[in-house]
């Protein structure tokens, strides 16, 4: 089994950029050397019962340590790109004063990417809030959106020069939704009057930051990254297909709607009136503020159906279908489906697929992992990629999630991401069949 495209597939020319994912909590362990302060995550996994195993991001992949292996590592993969966060507690103390030893890190970092020939993609914020914030609010209150601010201005000054594309924020539905409304990702809150207040302030803490990142750093590109699913109703019935509906414009239309059209979904209005934030007098127009690319994050689809109290009720699907290891279903059909909707509905800017992978359970054996479930994932989904830009969408990069096995959030250390495996107890990292494949068709560019 071999990742390929069409001969003739845009994706394979010089104007595609290819990478490899990761998110700074999750790889970077040492989170207290050098002054980082601790995130809203550290406080989360040492909440009993609230991640897998009680894991913590304590020691991670030590990639604070082993950032020049790793580099090495992306560049042996034959990427053009490589997409890392920034931790904010690492950049910046409680007064906002700069952290010099945080800078240096990824100052280091980054001129080593650039030097390798690779292009950086760099997260602002991939959910490690400082905890010092949440104990005033976190992004329940409007003041975290002004303190963002604060540190886009120290992270780009410090570190624009080396990075070519910014995102404000890595899955503003995760961090908002996940974190204050189901209360199963940090910080733990679970209302939809904070989650989707959490959320506008994040919306508005990106459209805030995008004027001081283009003054700083006026060469990158700028954009935000949006994760989103794909929602089937589980029948044929009305209720159901009102059941997928309410689903998708609460995960996805809530965000990308106040980004590119400047208002969160009418439908709200009249279903769940009580999951609109509260909005102040020009808010909306620093939202919706351009955008230079949009991130998508792409998974798996889901299958709603009519629920009384809730609306809408997560169903499996009827047709056999295939999971991965975190029980997510494999749909690479949605994703194309849910990228040329996206295009019909919206005036898109140009698209980068900023995450997309499987979570497998892999096994090394005689020193080599055979994934071969996550190398027809990959095949699948970047086909699905392709057949998207076949129907005109614009999208110009992949970044396969991850370049190594991580954090896995609430799931701890128990799902494997990675196209390499880390063995944590050594720190070694081996290339899986997958990153084999995910090279191989890499290399079968002219
Ligand atoms: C996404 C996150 C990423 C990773 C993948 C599996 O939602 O952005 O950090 O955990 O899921």
């Amino acid at each position: 089994m071999t990742i390929s495209l069409p001969t003739n597939s845009k994706m394979l020319t010089k104007e595609f950029t290819f990478g490899v994912a990761t998110a700074s909590f999750q790889i970077e362990g040492a989170t207290s050397a050098d002054g980082r302060l601790a995130c809203i995550w550290d406080t989360f996994c040492a909440t009993p019962g609230k991640v897998l195993n009680g894991d913590d991001g304590s020691k991670a992949c030590n990639h604070y340590n082993l950032w020049q292996e790793d580099v090495q590592l992306i560049k042996s993969l034959g990427v053009d790109a490589y997409r890392l966060s920034i931790a904010w507690p690492r950049l910046m103390d409680e007064k906002g004063q700069a952290n010099e030893k945080g800078i240096e890190f990824y100052r280091n970092l980054l001129k080593s990417l650039k030097a390798e020939g690779l292009q950086t993609f760099v997260t602002l914020y991939h959910w490690d809030l400082p905890q010092y914030l949440e104990d005033r609010g976190g992004w329940v209150n409007r003041e975290t959106a002004y303190r963002f601010v604060e540190y886009a201005e120290l992270a780009t000054k410090e570190l624009g020069e080396w990075v070519d594309s910014w995102a404000t924020f890595n899955e503003p539905f995760c961090a908002a939704i996940l974190g204050y409304e189901y209360g199963i990702h940090a910080p733990g809150l679970t209302s939809p009057k904070y989650g989707r207040q959490a959320a506008h302030h994040i919306l508005l803490a990106h459209g805030l930051a995008l004027p001081v990142i283009r003054r700083n750093s006026p060469n990158s590109q700028v954009g935000i990254v949006l994760n989103m699913n794909r929602t089937y109703p589980a029948s044929a019935k009305s209720e159901d297909q009102f059941a997928a509906l309410v689903r998708e414009t609460l995960d996805n239309q809530f965000f990308i709607e106040p980004l590119l059209k400047a208002q969160y979904p009418k439908l709200l209005e009249k279903v769940l009136p009580d999951h609109l934030p509260t909005v102040l007098p020009g808010d909306m127009d620093i939202i919706s503020r351009p955008i230079d690319f949009l991130g998508m994050n792409f998974y798996t689809c889901n299958h709603n159906e009519f629920d009384e109290n809730t609306l809408f009720k997560d169903v499996k699907s009827k047709q056999q279908v295939e999971y991965t290891d975190i029980g997510w279903e494999i749909a690479p059909h949605a994703f194309s489906e849910l990228l040329i909707n996206l295009n019909e509905q919206y005036s898109l800017p140009p698209m980068f697929i900023t995450e997309n992978g499987a979570a497998c359970a892999d096994v090394m054996v005689d020193g080599e992992v055979n994934d071969e479930q996550r190398v027809r994932y990959l095949n699948g989904h970047i086909n699905a990629v392709n057949d998207a830009i076949e129907a005109g969408v614009d999208i110009r990069g992949y970044f396969a999630w991850s370049l190594m096995d991580n954090f896995e959030w609430a799931e701890g250390y128990s799902k494997r991401f990675g196209l390499c495996y880390v063995d944590y107890d050594t720190q070694k990292r081996t290339i899986k069949r997958s990153g084999k494949a995910y090279k191989a068709l890499l290399e079968s560019r002219s």
